[in-house]
């Protein structure tokens, strides 16, 4: 029953793109379990980038069966466009399965994410504004709308029946429209159907047969840790669990599937939107690492907040995730730096904390206690004799900064990437699937 997780350590953001494509080429099945159109993953193939929201990151790999569990919320406009773009490089989605119980993002959802954030005002969370929260809130509450009600109009229309009055009415208690009638949307909704219909099924059989054949499976995770709905920065984070608890209810897998679980770990840590980030910078460094790291949002292109490695959110996301071991993403983007820091324990109130609060008053207070440790620059960190020697070749400082993380984290360190493409990697495992 050999099956990994791909979860990332931090706000999302993390590379996990990249680690997912690099590790789908063993992989039978890759399978996304929660979030939505919110996520993206940039994927460098050659001279090609793909920047997928919704797909999960298998579809760029041939014979990869790519699925999309109910775990997710589907916008139909988002996945229809990204299939075109698969269509335009030649790829075909013969290899994608969509969960019937996946819910569906509707126009208002996006509509009542833009109000609820107006209405935050200055405490709003800064939602990518795909009508998330809207949607797992309607999921939660039965009001949602199913990828398999979309393939059977007499019960389509009894679903809207229920919910549309409901949703019309929360619309215009902020004032504004439904961007559709009824029977428009029903319209629409049915189309959508008619075009998925070869992909939607019931992904939770195909993938339990998966793992009982034999077959390697790969869990990718959305979004990161911090942004859990329950172990996140509530209430600065998504509407869904991100850690790796959610691979059991977002594939339809039992919790003994899941066996290693790799945590997506950056070098230094970013978050989009707003919430607490106790190592964020605000001087030289944090533009740096904005300007070289190229932290600009995949979904928003909104600038990333930019700060030190913290391993009190690191450890935190080992313990929550089971992590088995750390895939270490843009270490390059901290050469030519005299110092880097790696944030430890937390003072707050003159009290040494090292585990994560879940007070977001307590987190207000909390200054970073760093240990600091010597850079290492570009020149010495040649790519071409890394791909060649590998960890040997890594400049010595850069080592010393992984063996403080790996002991700190108490778990290895088993994969290290060092740019974008699939080759700048380091693969420090052996054997990664186990049998
Ligand atoms: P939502 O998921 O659109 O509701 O946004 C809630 C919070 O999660 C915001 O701070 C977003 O910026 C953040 N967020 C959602 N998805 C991602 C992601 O894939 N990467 C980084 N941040 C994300």
């Amino acid at each position: 029953m050999p099956t990994l997780a791909v979860i990332g350590s931090q706000w999302g953001d993390e590379g996990k793109g990249k680690i997912t494509d690099y590790l789908a080429e063993d992989a039978d099945l890759v399978v996304r379990f929660q979030g939505g159109a919110n996520a993206g993953h940039t994927i460098k193939v050659g001279n090609e980038v793909f920047a997928l929201h919704l797909l999960p990151s298998g579809i760029i790999r041939d014979g990869v069966l790519s699925v999309i569990g109910n775990g997710l919320v589907i916008d139909l406009e988002e996945l229809r466009s990204e299939l075109e773009m698969l269509h335009k490089t030649g790829r075909t989605a013969e290899m994608l399965r969509i969960s019937d119980r996946a819910n569906v993002v509707l126009p208002y959802h996006r509509t009542l994410d833009g109000a609820e954030e107006r209405a935050r005002g200055a405490k709003g969370v800064g939602t990518t504004g795909r009508g998330i929260g809207p949607c797992y809130a309607d999921k939660v509450a039965r009001a949602g709308i199913r990828m398999g009600d979309l393939l059977d109009e007499v019960y389509l229309w009894e679903r809207l029946d229920t919910v549309y009055p409901q949703k019309e009415r929360l619309v215009q208690s902020f004032g504004m429209k439904m961007e559709q009638e009824k029977a428009s949307l029903l319209r629409t909704l049915l189309e959508y159907g008619n075009l998925f219909r070869p992909y939607i099924t019931d992904t939770s059989v195909l993938i339990n047969d998966a793992i009982r054949d034999g077959k390697r499976v790969m869990f990718e995770g959305a979004q990161g840790t911090m942004l859990d709905i329950d172990y996140g920065t509530y209430p600065y984070v998504t509407s869904s669990n991100c850690t790796a608890g959610a691979i059991c209810t977002g594939a339809g897998v039992p919790p003994s599937a899941v066996q290693d679980v790799i945590g997506v770990t950056k070098a230094y840590t970013t978050r989009v939107g707003a919430g607490p980030f106790v190592t964020e910078l605000h001087d030289a460094v944090g533009l740096h690492l904005q300007n070289v790291g190229g932290e600009f949002g995949t979904t928003t292109g909104r600038p990333r907040r930019c700060g030190w490695l913290d391993m009190v959110v690191v450890r935190h996301a080992v313990r929550l995730n089971g992590m088995t071991s750390i895939a270490m993403t843009k270490l390059d983007v901290l050469s030519d730096l005299p110092a880097v820091k790696v944030c430890v324990a937390y003072d707050i109130d003159g009290q040494i904390v090292d585990t994560y609060p879940g007070s977001l008053a307590m987190l207000a207070k909390a200054k970073p206690i760093y240990e600091e440790m010597e850079g290492w620059t570009s020149a010495s960190c040649k790519a071409s004799d890394i791909m060649r020697k590998g960890y040997a070749a890594l400049p010595k400082n850069m080592r010393k900064y992984l063996d403080f993380i790996t002991t700190n984290a108490g778990v290895p360190i088993d994969i290290i990437s060092f740019g974008k493409g699939r080759d700048e990697t380091i693969d420090l495992r052996k054997r990664r699937w186990r049998i």
